[in-house]
C-alpha cells in the first residue's frame, strides 16, 4: 500500500508500513470465492507470495506499534468466535443500555470516531493511541467475545479515549450517539460481513435507517468513511451513501480512479480483514463522505 496522506484535519497525517503482495486471480471469504480481475493463476500466486508469512502475521507485524505481545499471542491463539451472527435474531433486537459517558471516557465531550462492525478492535486501539487527549473512539460490535477481549486490551493499554460496545449497530446506533455528550466527527464501516446470498441481504449492515441516523447524527463537516472488498457490498453500501446528497456529498479532498473509489487509504492503518484481502490479492474499494455544513 502506498503511504496514506491526508489534507485535512478530521483524519490526521500518519504513514504506514504496511506489506504488499503479487495480484492474484482470487480472493476468499469464508467459504466464498471473490474474483478479481487479474490473470496470474493460483499456482503462481503462491510462489510469488513469501512462504513463510502468513496473514495472521501480517496483521501482527501492522500493529506492531501497539508493543504487546502477549496480546498478538493471544490473537493467533484460543479466542474461537462464530464466524457469523443474525443481526435480525430477537436476542440481537434489544437496545442496549447507554453508558454513562463519564465512565467510559476520561473526557466524554471530545470529538468521537464510531466504529460500526469494529471486530477485533485493534483498528480503533491503534488510532486511539495515536490520538489520546483529543478524540474519542467507540467501537461498536455485535459478538461478545471480540468486544469482552477489545475492552481487556483497552485496559492493558492504559486507554482512556476508547470503549467497545456489545450491540447490534442496526438497533442501538442512533440512541447511542443521540446520548453522547460531544460531537461526531467521524464513522467508519469497513469491509462489513457481506452475507452473499440474496435472501439474507437484509441481513447487511448498511440499510436505510441506519444510513440516516448516520446522517444525521454527524456534526457539520464530519465524516463518513466506508470500504470493502467485496465490490457488490461497496457498491450496495455505496448506493446508500450517495443517495444523501442533500446533506452529504463525496470528500473532494480526497483522490479517486474514474469509477469514484478513493486511491488509497487514508486512515494510515489497515482493518484485519483489509490486511487479510490484500494478502489474498483482493482489491478495497473505498469511499468518504463529508457532511455539509
Ligand atoms: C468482516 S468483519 C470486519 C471487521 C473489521 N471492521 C475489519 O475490517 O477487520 C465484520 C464485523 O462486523 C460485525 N457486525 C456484523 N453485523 C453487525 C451489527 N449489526 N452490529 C455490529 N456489528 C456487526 C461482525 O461481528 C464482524 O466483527
Amino acid at each position: 500500500m502506498a503511504h496514506a496522506r491526508l489534507r485535512i484535519p478530521i483524519l490526521s497525517t500518519i504513514t504506514t508500513t504496511a506489506v504488499k503482495f503479487s495480484k492474484t486471480s482470487f480472493h476468499v471469504y469464508g467459504r466464498h470465492i471473490c474474483h478479481c480481475s487479474s490473470p496470474v493463476s493460483v499456482s503462481q500466486q503462491q510462489q510469488q507470495r513469501q512462504p513463510q508469512i502468513r496473514s495472521p502475521q501480517l496483521v501482527a507485524l501492522e500493529y506492531a506499534d501497539l508493543s504487546i505481545p502477549h496480546i498478538v499471542c493471544e490473537e493467533l491463539g484460543a479466542l474461537r468466535v462464530r464466524q457469523h451472527v443474525n443481526p435480525l435474531s430477537s436476542t440481537l433486537s434489544i437496545p442496549v443500555e447507554v453508558p454513562d459517558w463519564n465512565d467510559v471516557f476520561e473526557d466524554p465531550k471530545l470529538p468521537l470516531v464510531m466504529d460500526i462492525g469494529s471486530g477485533s478492535g485493534r483498528f480503533l486501539m491503534w488510532l486511539a493511541k495515536r490520538n489520546s487527549g483529543s478524540k474519542n473512539y467507540m467501537g461498536l460490535e455485535i459478538r461478545k467475545k471480540l468486544v469482552t477481549r477489545a475492552e481487556t486490551w483497552a485496559k492493558e493499554l492504559d486507554l482512556s479515549n476508547i470503549h467497545f460496545v456489545f450491540a447490534n449497530a442496526t438497533i442501538s446506533f442512533k440512541q447511542l450517539i443521540s446520548t453522547y455528550p460531544g460531537p461526531l466527527m467521524l464513522v467508519s464501516i469497513l469491509c462489513p460481513d457481506p452475507h452473499f446470498k440474496k435472501r439474507h441481504h437484509k441481513r447487511r449492515i448498511v440499510q436505510q435507517p441506519l444510513v440516516e441516523a448516520i446522517t444525521d447524527g454527524l456534526m457539520p463537516g464530519g465524516q463518513v468513511f466506508i470500504q470493502s472488498d467485496v465490490l457488490e457490498v461497496a457498491c450496495d453500501m455505496r448506493k446508500y451513501f450517495d443517495a444523501e446528497s442533500a446533506k452529504l456529498v463525496f470528500d473532494s479532498d480526497f483522490d479517486c480512479d474514474n469509477e469514484g473509489w478513493l486511491l488509497s487509504n487514508p486512515m494510515g492503518i489497515r482493518t484485519e480483514r483489509e490486511i487479510h484481502a490484500e494478502y489474498e490479492g483482493g482489491k478495497i474499494y473505498r469511499r468518504i463522505y463529508r457532511k455539509l455544513s
